[in-house]
């Protein structure tokens, strides 16, 4: 019986070492195995959607909550939507700690006390996708309108709270939580993509692309969230009017978008 030593890494390169690291160890004893996904607000919409999604795709996910009680219950919802994924419940520290890729989905209101919380469970080399949208809804105002940012974007205010050296890309603002949360649900949607760095993109495109039907492009630097985020008040606006789930598609791309 093989086993293997799982320590959390604190220098910039060493969870992509630790990631090379895995892959050797699994092909030497020839089984499948990859890393978690932290969803730190999987209890939510778009976070449960997200986590079921990834699950179906062959993912583990790390299934964060404030309350390991509802973190628990979360698992035992999402297990019974994919009985054969990979859930396990942590508070969302924990959660955070067990996994080289943490996707943020929590509402604007929370985002900064949610990422002051996690402060000292994030590590130098880990990537955080953030999907938060500063929708006015989060101020009791309306779902279609945008809220001003000091930073520029959610996205951007995200990377000002994160310890140095955590990676911070943008992306799943324009996926509808109820189109996604149905796994029969064909999505045919592009997912835009914000990040300063191109292989940290690249990155979180590999990873979201394993759900089916879901295409990413890389839209250009984190201050682009600006712009990708308010689409979402865009889209909010539009499935109202049409009692839809729409979402974006870009056309007249390359076929291939990350090489
Ligand atoms: N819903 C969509 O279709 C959609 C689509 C695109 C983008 N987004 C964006 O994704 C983010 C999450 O959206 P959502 O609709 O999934 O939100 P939600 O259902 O209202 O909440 C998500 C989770 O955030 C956590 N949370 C952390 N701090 C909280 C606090 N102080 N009060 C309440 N909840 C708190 C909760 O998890 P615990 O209680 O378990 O900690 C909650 O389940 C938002 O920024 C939203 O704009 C949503």
């Amino acid at each position: 019986m093989f086993s293997c030593d799982i320590t959390y890494p604190s220098s910039p390169s060493a969870w992509r070492l630790r990631s090379i690291a895995r892959t050797l160890y699994s092909a030497a004893v020839s089984q499948p195995s990859s890393d978690p996904v932290a969803v730190i607000g999987a209890s939510g919409a778009l976070g449960f959607a997200v986590a079921i999604r990834l699950g179906r795709a062959g993912v583990p996910v790390a299934i964060g909550s404030r309350e390991f009680a509802r973190a628990v219950e979360t698992v035992e919802r999402a297990r019974q939507m994919v009985p054969d994924a990979s859930f396990t419940a942590h508070h969302n520290e924990d959660a955070v700690r067990a996994a080289p890729v943490v996707i943020l989905s929590v509402p604007f209101r929370n985002q900064s006390e949610t990422l002051a919380n996690l402060r000292h469970a994030l590590s130098p080399g880990q990537l955080l996708i953030d999907a938060t949208v500063p929708l006015a809804a989060a101020v009791s105002g309306k779902a279609t309108r945008m809220l001003g940012v000091w930073q520029g974007s959610a996205a951007q205010q995200a990377l000002e709270m994160v310890p140095d050296g955590v990676r911070v890309v943008s992306a799943l603002h324009t996926i509808s939580a109820a189109s996604l949360s149905d796994p029969e649900h064909p999505l045919e949607q592009d997912v835009l993509v914000c990040g300063d760095s191109r292989e940290d993109k690249r990155e979180a495109a590999a990873l979201i692309e394993k759900i089916e039907g879901l295409r990413c492009v890389d839209c250009g630097r984190l201050e682009m969230s600006r712009t990708t985020e308010s689409l979402t008040a865009l889209l909010i606006a539009v499935n109202a009017r049409y009692k839809a789930h729409a979402g974006v598609r870009l056309t007249n791309l390359p076929d291939s978008l990350w090489e």
